[in-house]
């Protein structure tokens, strides 16, 4: 068990209010808030220990490289990695997923097949239609039905030896879909030889991942939407497919040796990590991931489930609110619109008026609101400091604003 109010006691920005009201921040898709121990080891490297890493001789950059390999180890370990060097820091998650498209570029031909589906993020589409454009491949996309759930039949019948990558995520970030990874990754593993891309952008911060025994390729989320700063991010590839594959930016830190000769390509993963990373950040992400272990990853996924399903009750109380994915396995989203009341960012304005942050839109999923014949939804998505008052507010806010809208 854990006590809510001491969680929220560590999240300074939670405690103002937005527009003269308290502010109810259910906009954790999208960005979760930072508690102070992350924002202190964020201070504490600017203030103390500011320094290139991997480059220095000094005191300081030794210093700074030790707690950002530290890091490496408590995420190595956060996701179950075999070895520390198959994590490697990025910008976030649609860095990671631009990187394996990129890597990938000569391992495809003309024909060859990619797999992805109708809930992913444009961040797992347009990368691979770059790959596409690239090499010639196609993309294969699985369907959803009414309730958006993945219709893995299709799967099965694109699944062939012309399959070379299958990308999903875990958990959809516009409906928050919890999707079949398992079955998806055994399917693939029984059928092709592709290599196996998972999103986990909307899973890291709600799931325990286990990398080892989910047996995926690649696996990337950011690490902003897991309490820590914007600008982190992680990329976990299997040591012999990354120690296989080129590298994806050049420069600095990334080579053994260099001339105008030719250049021989560091070791993992450094071979990945050209340039001076975002060391606070990265150290950063390590002292999130202390956070998540203890306050512990179970009470965070019963509490942002039991807030899902108090949500949704009430929600689906108001007379033509649609929530969208009503029936799928859902985590930390509940995704609606007001039917007949005009588009969804008249309900997100009057909902901030009210304190209440929400996201409106497309959520960067536009074919999915093609699918379901809408420009946008209101999506309200949670995280552990959330409240059932704050759910209260929220449906208050919601029936409000059906008031205005009529
Ligand atoms: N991908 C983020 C979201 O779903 C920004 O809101």
């Amino acid at each position: 068990m854990f006590d809510i109010q001491e969680i929220r006691s560590q999240f300074t920005i939670l405690n103002q209010q937005v527009n003269g009201k308290p502010l109810v921040y259910l906009d954790n898709a999208a960005t979760s808030q930072k508690p102070n121990s992350v924002l202190e080891v964020w201070n504490k490297y600017y203030t103390e220990l500011n320094a290139n890493v991997h480059r220095g001789i000094h005191t300081l950059s030794q210093l700074a490289t030790e707690e950002m390999e530290l890091s490496r180890r408590k995420i190595q370990k956060f996701i179950n990695a075999k070895h520390d060097f198959e994590v490697i820091f990025t910008k976030g998650t649609t860095e990671g997923l631009n990187l394996i498209a990129y890597i990938l570029t000569q391992k495809l031909k003309k024909d060859d097949e990619i797999i992805i589906s109708y809930l992913e993020h444009h961040s797992n589409i347009v990368p691979w239609q770059l790959l596409c454009e690239r090499t010639g491949a196609k993309l294969r996309v699985i369907p959803i039905d009414e309730n958006g759930i993945l219709q893995l039949d299709y799967l099965d019948e694109y699944l062939s030896e012309k399959t070379k990558v299958v990308s999903v995520n875990q958990v959809s970030n516009a409906l928050g879909i919890v999707n079949p990874i398992e079955e998806i990754i055994a399917k693939t593993r029984k059928n092709s030889d592709a290599y196996i891309v998972i999103d986990g952008a909307q899973s890291a911060p709600h799931f325990t991942i286990d990398v080892q025994k989910m047996d995926c390729d690649f696996f990337v989320f950011s690490g902003h939407k897991m309490y820590a700063p914007m600008g982190t991010g992680i990329l976990y590839g299997k040591q012999e497919i990354l120690e296989d594959l080129p590298p994806f930016h050049g420069g600095g830190e990334m080579i053994a040796t260099c001339s105008f000769d030719g250049t021989t390509y560091a070791g993992l993963p450094f071979k990945y990590e050209a340039g001076t990373p975002n060391v606070g950040g990265n150290i950063a992400l390590g002292a999130a991931i202390d956070f998540i272990e203890k306050v512990g990853q179970s009470n965070i996924q019963n509490h942002e489930n039991a807030l899902l399903e108090y949500a949704q009750r009430q929600l689906l109380e108001i007379e033509n609110l649609k929530v969208y994915g009503e029936k799928a396995n859902r985590t930390g989203v509940v995704s609606f619109n007001l039917e007949g009341t005009g588009i969804s960012s008249d309900v997100g304005m009057i909902l901030d008026k009210m304190g209440i942050a929400v996201r409106t839109g497309h959520h960067c999923t536009q074919p999915i609101m093609d699918f379901f014949n809408i420009a946008g939804t209101v999506r309200a998505s949670f995280a552990i400091y959330n409240t059932f008052q704050e759910i209260d507010s929220l449906v208050e806010g919601v029936k409000k604003a059906q008031r205005m809208l009529s």
